[in-house]
């Protein structure tokens, strides 16, 4: 389809309608909505805004691909090739990917073209590797019966994804989901619809058939939620806020009890120790924090430092944030690009009042950075107490929190105190602390000595209120099939 291109900054946008039944359509409605650069403010294009309407319509596309269209018949290892053919199409326009991802985000064009786009290709690649590979088990039961296992696909899949990571967030959901033979409807995030809008495009020169993935742009509270109680959706995974979490699995329960997955918040504890090699560990946990602009669902926001050091380390913490570079995304020197949208600038500016207030030590930023776009100061409160909202509260931006304990026990306890179990760190040299921390802490990923390290065969998610289910990985697949038993008598 025509494409249109963003008159500041000449990058190609791309698709900006619907997706159903392999067709770029307008919504019913004919409403559109704006996707803006949040480095400037700025409208890039209108997009299509999908509604219940055309929820109902890709849902129907979706449903008959899996039950009458090609795919249903269609060889395992033929769904591997169509995935490593949509991964080697994005390689092709890795460079176009990775701008367009910039320019709808805000993030520097330098980490998603080194991180998010070969990190979605990469989760493509694996996925396309478990496609004939997901099978099940012959079972000895008693008697004279033959019994087994299939490991089908779940069916029609609704996904709703978040704007921090658009393009990963999409492979993560459909790398296992299209691996395993489900056919999906995905809503990218209002903020964020275009990567995802492209990589539809690819998935159909890749040649993926009719209705196995529709791609619907539109707000939370009407696709989103359209999706979540629609009676022939199956299951939905979402990523995303505790509170829409909540509200998901609300609508699945009161629907047609569909599957439910759940990636959501957290407040993830980064425990540092005296004895860790002090250089190292501050770079860490400055990009344990400040990575994607603070919008990491695993950040390191409650940065644990032992007494012994905590001095020296706030110092040098607050010095390396003073020299995080903040600015223009195209521009290569670039660390730090603007937050996604106003609503997001304005929570995290309220945090850091919330923060001031509390009587937590400003040592570094604090403030608004120009006078357009959604740019905040890498910021760094010292002396934070437990109870303080910004020890509390997912944050979501480049706000770092650091508070002060004395012995093992003591921070294990206090790094557990929270609603929250996605992700924690531990820094040391002495490998005993290393893995009794890491037994004890109640969270799904633990990194030693280092932090945001991802794989896609590495499995991901939380423990608590920060989800349910695990993606990427082996693991990752279970979400995505149910198992039939058959038995044979003999
Ligand atoms: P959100 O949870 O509202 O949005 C995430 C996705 O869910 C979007 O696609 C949105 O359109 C959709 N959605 C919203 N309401 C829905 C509903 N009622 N039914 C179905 N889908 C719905 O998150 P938002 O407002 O963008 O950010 C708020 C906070 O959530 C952030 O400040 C951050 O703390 C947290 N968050 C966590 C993420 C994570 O990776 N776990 C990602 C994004 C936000
Ligand atoms: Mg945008």
């Amino acid at each position: 389809m025509a494409s249109v291109v963003s008159p500041a900054e000449g990058i190609a946008v791309g698709p900006t309608k619907l997706l159903i039944n392999n067709k770029w359509v307008s919504s019913k409605s004919g409403k559109t909505f704006p996707t803006l650069n949040p480095a400037t403010g700025e409208e890039i294009c209108r997009v299509a805004e999908a509604d219940s309407a055309d929820v109902d319509e890709a849902v129907k596309a979706a449903r008959h691909a899996f039950e009458q269209g090609p795919w249903h018949k269609m060889n395992a290892s033929e769904r591997g090739r169509l995935m490593n053919r949509l991964a080697d199409l994005m390689e092709k326009h890795a460079d176009e990917l990775a701008r367009l991802e910039a320019l709808d985000n805000g993030k520097p064009y330098a980490v998603a073209r080194a991180a998010d786009v070969p990190l979605s290709i990469a989760c493509y690649r694996y996925y396309a590797g478990w496609a004939d590979k997901v099978h099940g088990k012959t079972i000895p039961v008693n008697g004279n019966y033959f019994c087994y296992t299939r490991h089908e696909p779940v069916g029609v899949v609704g996904q709703i994804i978040p704007w921090n990571f658009p393009l990963l967030m999409q492979a993560w959901k459909l790398g296992p989901a299209l691996s395993t033979g489900n056919t999906v409807i995905l809503k990218p995030a209002e903020q964020t619809p275009l990567t995802a809008l492209r990589v539809g495009e690819l998935a159909l020169e890749a040649g993926y058939p009719e209705g196995v993935l529709n791609i619907l742009p539109g707000y939370g509270p009407t696709a989103g939620a359209a999706i979540a109680r629609h009676w022939d959706v199956d299951k939905v995974a979402f990523t995303g806020s505790t509170e829409v979490g909540k509200l998901i699995m609300e609508a699945a329960a009161q629907s047609n009890l569909k599957r439910v997955t759940l990636e959501l918040g957290g407040k993830s504890p980064n425990i540092v120790f005296a004895d860790a090699d002090m250089e190292e560990t501050i770079e860490g946990c400055h990009f344990a924090l400040f990575f994607n602009q603070g919008q990491c669902c695993c950040a390191g926001s409650r940065l644990f430092v032992e007494e012994k050091i905590y001095d020296e380390f706030v110092e040098r913490s607050a010095a390396r944030a003073r020299r995080r570079t903040v600015g223009d995304p195209f521009d290569p020197k670039t660390e730090q690009g603007p937050q996604v949208d106003q609503d997001q600038f304005d929570k995290v500016m309220g945090y850091i009042e919330s923060g001031k207030k509390q009587g937590a030590k400003l040592v570094a930023g604090g403030a608004r950075v120009g006078d357009r776009g959604y740019f905040i100061q890498p910021t760094v409160f010292a002396d934070v107490q437990d109870e303080m909202k910004i020890a509390q509260e997912e944050i979501f931006g480049p706000v770092m929190s650091i508070i002060k304990f004395k012995s093992v026990d003591e921070v294990v306890q206090r790094a557990n105190k929270t609603m929250y179990g996605l992700a924690a760190a531990v820094w040391t040299r002495d490998i005993t602390k290393a893995h009794s921390v890491a037994n004890s802490v109640r969270a799904g990923t633990v990194w030693v000595n280092c932090y945001d390290v991802f794989d896609a065969a590495a499995p991901f998610g939380g423990f608590k209120q920060s989800g349910i289910g695990r993606e990427l990985g082996e693991y990752g697949l279970q979400n995505y099939t149910e198992i039939k038993t058959v038995t044979v008598k003999l």
